[in-house]
């Protein structure tokens, strides 16, 4: 019995080696302070299931009526996010959120601005595709449809069968998901010329101002780096915490316009009230309008909301739900400019501009 159980370990450790082991033989093309993001065992990666999702991810066959594909609101020069205040769906109907960057979607640890429980890219993309309230891709009852049509397509059965050689390539909505999961996970801007003088030791790679603003941006006074910390610039990629940052108080107790009440929708805590997840700055010159509902035009109006201590201050009525980390500061024109030339040192065209993540249909 004692050696059974031993045998069944051994085998189960070697079984999980050889997994792991296919995931490090992956060519991340990172560079070297950048570990690789985390990878699920049941969705190992490979190039053949990236090469796979990065078509499927720019494939308006998959939306219901075929016009419609996910780079439509997530788009590279824009770090994968689009110019839209929200995004407007399949039917005409706006999203209330903003379509967010997926620079480094892989290293988070929930997913989207504001849903604890969105853990896994494999199943997040369904919401896109078959939600109805309101439609985005407009997928639902079109599936048999999709699947035949990807089925008629030589291309598409030879990569099903590279990728899934478990499932005989079998093509339906479960390897669909786990294929554009994995392109996703390749998103990872690590070149923008702050990491080339912060990380490769290029001094002269971002001006004298933008290394002012570093210095504003990671100082106490202004905090940032409270929550867009360490190399991604975000708290989500260690931490499950969410955060006011005071935008609205439309009833004096810290509330939202009715349509949107952050996590608080998903937990129903009182304390998650207009709690969002931090997003990531890498990119963000790229990616405006701002915030979860669009609702700031440019990086300058971003900072005058953080300077305001949350902009419902901006009209005498700070949230008394924000945190703590907001509590407002005197920026002078000179080193709000030098904050924003930070900022935009965190743009990477290398990543905006790389062909191995754009469109293979053009
Ligand atoms: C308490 C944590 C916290 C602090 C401190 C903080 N941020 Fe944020 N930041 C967030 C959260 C959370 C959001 C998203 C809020 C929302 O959409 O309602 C955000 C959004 C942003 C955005 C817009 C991102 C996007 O993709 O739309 C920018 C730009 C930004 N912050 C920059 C800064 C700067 C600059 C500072 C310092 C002056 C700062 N933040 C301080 C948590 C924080």
């Amino acid at each position: 019995m004692i050696l059974h159980r031993l045998l069944l370990a051994l085998f189960l450790f070697i079984a999980l080696a050889s997994r792991a082991g296919a995931a490090d033989t992956f060519d991340w093309r990172l560079p070297p302070r950048m570990p690789p993001p985390p990878v699920p065992t049941d969705n190992p990666m490979s190039a053949s299931k990236v090469e796979l999702g990065r078509r499927l991810f720019y494939d308006i066959r998959l939306s219901g009526p075929g016009c419609m594909s996910c780079a439509t609101c997530d788009q590279q020069n824009r770090g994968f996010a689009d110019d839209k205040r929200v995004p407007i769906g399949i039917t005409g109907e706006h999203h209330h959120r903003n379509s967010m960057g997926l620079s480094i979607v892989a290293y988070f640890k929930t997913l989207t601005w504001a849903n604890s429980l969105e853990r896994h890219l494999e199943l997040q993309l369904r919401r896109p595709l078959f939600r109805t309230k309101p439609v985005e891709m407009g997928s639902l009852g079109h599936e048999q449809a999709i699947v035949d049509l990807l089925s008629s397509n030589s291309v598409y059965r030879r990569l099903f069968e590279e990728s899934f050689p478990e499932t005989d390539g079998r093509i339906d909505f479960t390897g669909i998901g786990k294929a554009i999961a994995a392109f996703q996970r390749t998103l990872i801007s690590a070149r923008s010329p702050f990491d080339r003088y912060r990380y490769g030791g290029d001094a002269s790679a971002i001006t004298i101002a933008a290394k002012r603003g570093e210095k504003l941006f990671f100082g106490d006074t202004l905090k940032c780096a409270q929550c867009h910390q360490g190399v991604h610039f975000t708290d989500a990629a260690s931490s499950t915490q969410y955060h006011n940052t005071g935008l609205y108080n439309v009833d004096g107790s810290g509330g939202l316009p009715a349509r949107d009440q952050g996590l608080f929708d998903v937990t129903n805590k009182p304390e998650d009230m207009e709690r969002f997840r931090t997003p990531s700055l890498r990119n963000i010159a790229v990616t405006a309008p701002y915030m979860h509902d669009g609702s700031i035009a440019t990086l300058s109006k971003v900072i005058d909301h953080y300077a305001a201590g949350g902009r419902a201050a901006q009209s005498g009525m700070p949230s008394p739900l924000r945190s703590l980390h907001v509590t407002g500061f005197r920026l002078a024109d000179n080193e709000k400019a030098d904050l924003i030339a930070f900022l935009k040192s965190l743009t990477d065209p290398e990543f905006l501009n790389d062909p191995g993540l754009s469109s293979p249909f053009r």
